[in-house]
């Protein structure tokens, strides 16, 4: 009787150790802005997914395909189109730089500023299960931002070639995806 116990004690310790070590080398990878939105985008939940393809982040890779952008490009010294230069894409667009492995079925580079962009890559902490709870879906890759301002102008600044201000609060406004508060 002794002997089965530790014997189970002693399975159980591996499998614990092995998990662990399977959940380290567990890399997250983008799952697109669509798989998202299958759990974001009622009312209920806040419509994010709507009111960010409303927003020109949706836009911000095919900013990249236009004339204007070669144009900015090429004066200041790139040699090749804004949408296939580093220096553009690094606030332009998400997943340009990775690993195809690392990019999910629905991902779209062309999706430009994405949920993932700012969240993080998703495939570990989509599950629902995760996602209801904040703790572990941080632990999973989630990225929640408490200094909402300074992520924001870590993008919105002077290295922009078309900058001109960032007004926070304004800014907000045009892009905020709150869930409802229900009670
Ligand atoms: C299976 C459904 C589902 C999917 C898929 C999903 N989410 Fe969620 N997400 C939820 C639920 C449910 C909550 C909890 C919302 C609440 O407070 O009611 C949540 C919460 C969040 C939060 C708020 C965390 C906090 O507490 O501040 C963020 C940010 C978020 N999700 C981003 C994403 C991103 C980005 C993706 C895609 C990579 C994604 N979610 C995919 C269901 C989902
Ligand atoms: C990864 C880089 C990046 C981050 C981070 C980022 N943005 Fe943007 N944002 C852009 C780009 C690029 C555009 C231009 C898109 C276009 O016009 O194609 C843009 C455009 C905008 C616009 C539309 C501009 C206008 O004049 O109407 C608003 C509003 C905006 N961003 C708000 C924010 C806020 C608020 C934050 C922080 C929560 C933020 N952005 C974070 C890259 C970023
Ligand atoms: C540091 C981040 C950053 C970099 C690097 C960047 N952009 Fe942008 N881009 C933005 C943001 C933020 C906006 C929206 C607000 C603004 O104009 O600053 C934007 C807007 C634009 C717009 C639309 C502006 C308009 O008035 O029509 C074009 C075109 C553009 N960028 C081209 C480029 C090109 C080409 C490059 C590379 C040479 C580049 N960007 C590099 C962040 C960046
Ligand atoms: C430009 C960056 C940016 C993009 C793009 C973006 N978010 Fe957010 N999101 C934020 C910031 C900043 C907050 C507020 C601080 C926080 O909770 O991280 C936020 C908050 C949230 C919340 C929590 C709201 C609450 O009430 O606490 C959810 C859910 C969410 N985002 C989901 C999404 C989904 C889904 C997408 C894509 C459809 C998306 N976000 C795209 C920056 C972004």
């Amino acid at each position: 009787m002794k002997h089965k116990l530790s014997f189970t004690l002693a399975l159980a310790l591996i499998i614990l150790v092995s998990n662990s070590f399977a959940q380290d080398k567990k890399v997250n990878s983008f799952i697109g802005v669509e798989a998202c939105g299958t759990c974001h985008k009622t009312e209920k939940q806040g419509k994010q997914l709507d009111i960010w393809k409303k927003s020109t982040h949706s836009q911000a890779y095919k900013t990249l395909q236009s004339e204007k952008a070669d144009k900015i490009a090429a004066d200041l010294g790139h040699k090749t189109p804004a949408a296939k230069t580093e220096a553009c894409l690094k606030c332009h667009a998400s997943g340009y730089n990775v690993d195809k492995a690392l990019l999910g079925e629905k991902f779209k580079v062309e999706d430009g500023v994405q949920c993932e962009t700012c969240h993080g890559a998703g495939s570990n902490y989509k599950s629902l299960k995760v996602m209801k709870n904040r703790q572990e879906s941080v632990a999973n890759g989630l990225i929640v931002h408490e200094k909402t301002e300074n992520f924001c102008t870590s993008c919105h600044n002077s290295e922009s070639p078309t900058f001109k201000e960032f007004k926070f609060a304004e800014m907000w406004e045009k892009i905020k995806h709150e869930v409802p508060k229900t009670n």
